[in-house]
């Protein structure tokens, strides 16, 4: 079997994940880490036994396709402002590219790099890690069998502590809530009805992280409202200001109510109420959740999400269900709740 060689750019809190599930994979090579923190990349790299680099160009020319051809995929970890660059350079350089959530802030920038990636046949993934939780693979069972009859109203909750923004990660003013947090709630709404937003009303919360962090533009938190095409209506609740005394970084927690059932999901409890008119039923989820150590091995929704862009390497599947062509909506619908909350206005979504 011959090993896709693999490096991971943005070696932060993510990925370090990366790296770490890459080097359980039998079929990668990793190769190298790239980090703008020389020490946080060579410090990592140490670790693997791997090669260290602080700039993405360098890397690019020296391992990718038109180098020495030893990497052909990478995962993109860099802050959320921070992805448009670094995976242009990856794929004008011939490099398939496994990119955290969200894609780009911008539409055009997501657009351009999607046009890149489709001109050169390369892989351009986002990682929608959260469409691998078997809780929401039963919520996309249920939905796409019409268990609960015609969708009518979803509620998405998402909530992180103010720790996050404050001291987990220093670039929360160049990102949103909605961009940081609810990519994913997007994301699995977007795929779960297989349609599209057609308008789109927000609201912004400002005043507490900028008074604690003292950084002008820094965002409590959105509320949006959302109508789909079809007629569905989602409210979006995305913010991180949750109190020290909360005990995890975040937590979420989703309502879906259909015509003919209607299921309540919380995050962290792992816990799904279904209420049919026949029956009510409370199912616990258990076994890895998003990313759980098993045998000495990172296991769960990444590890599955990173293995479907493996096998996309691999097989050349370049359009698969997490491509950041078939997720371009979901960069679309972060930009209009944005707009929306920043104008005040009703945003009527084109296309
Ligand atoms: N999939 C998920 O569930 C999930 C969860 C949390 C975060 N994320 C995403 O992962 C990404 C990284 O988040 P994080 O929490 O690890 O952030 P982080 O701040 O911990 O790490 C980012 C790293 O990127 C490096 N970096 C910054 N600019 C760079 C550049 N131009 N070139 C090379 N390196 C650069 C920084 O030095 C830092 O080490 C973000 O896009 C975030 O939204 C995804």
């Amino acid at each position: 079997m011959s090993k896709t060689g693999v490096a991971v750019i943005g070696v932060g809190i993510l990925g370090s994940r990366h790296t770490r599930v890459y080097s359980e994979q039998k079929d990668v090579d990793l190769v190298a880490v790239v980090d703008a923190d020389e020490k946080k990349a060579r410090d990592l790299a140490a670790k693997y036994g791997i090669k260290a680099f602080s700039d993405t160009k360098e890397f690019v020319q020296t391992l990718g396709p038109k180098g020495t051809g030893q990497v052909q995929a990478v995962s993109v970890a860099t802050p959320d402002h921070a992805h448009y660059e670094i995976v242009k350079e990856c794929l004008v350089g011939g490099l398939d590219v496994f990119v955290e959530k969200p894609l780009a802030i911008s539409v055009e920038e997501a657009k351009s790099l999607i046009a890149l990636a489709r001109e050169d046949a390369r892989v351009l993934i986002v990682n929608y890690s959260q469409r691998w939780l078997p809780e929401h693979q039963r919520v996309e069972e249920l939905i796409h069998r019409k268990l609960l009859g015609d969708v009518s109203i979803i509620e998405s909750h998402r909530w992180d502590a103010a720790w996050v923004p404050e001291r987990m990660i220093s670039w929360g003013a160049k990102t949103t809530p909605i961009h940081f947090m609810s990519s994913h709630d997007i994301d699995l709404i977007t795929f779960w009805l297989e349609d599209k937003v057609e308008t789109v009303q927000a609201m912004v919360r400002k005043g507490f992280l900028e008074r604690e962090t003292k950084n002008p533009g820094m965002i409590d938190g959105i509320v949006a409202l959302l109508r789909f095409r079809h007629g569905v209506v989602v409210s979006l609740h995305s913010s991180w200001i949750l109190p020290d005394s909360f005990p995890l970084a975040a937590d979420t927690y989703l309502e879906v109510l259909g015509s003919d059932g209607a299921l309540f999901l919380g995050g962290s409890t792992r816990e799904m109420k279904l209420y049919k008119n026949e029956f009510a039923e409370r199912i616990a989820f258990s076994g890895p959740a998003t990313a759980t150590e098993v045998n000495g091995r990172l296991e769960g929704a990444f590890t599955n999400s990173l293995r479907s862009f493996l096998e996309s390497v691999q097989t050349r599947q370049l359009e698969g269900p997490a491509s950041a062509a078939r997720t371009l909506h979901v960069v679309e619908i972060q930009d209009a709740i944005v707009r929306a909350a920043e104008t005040g206005t009703t945003i009527h979504m084109k296309g």
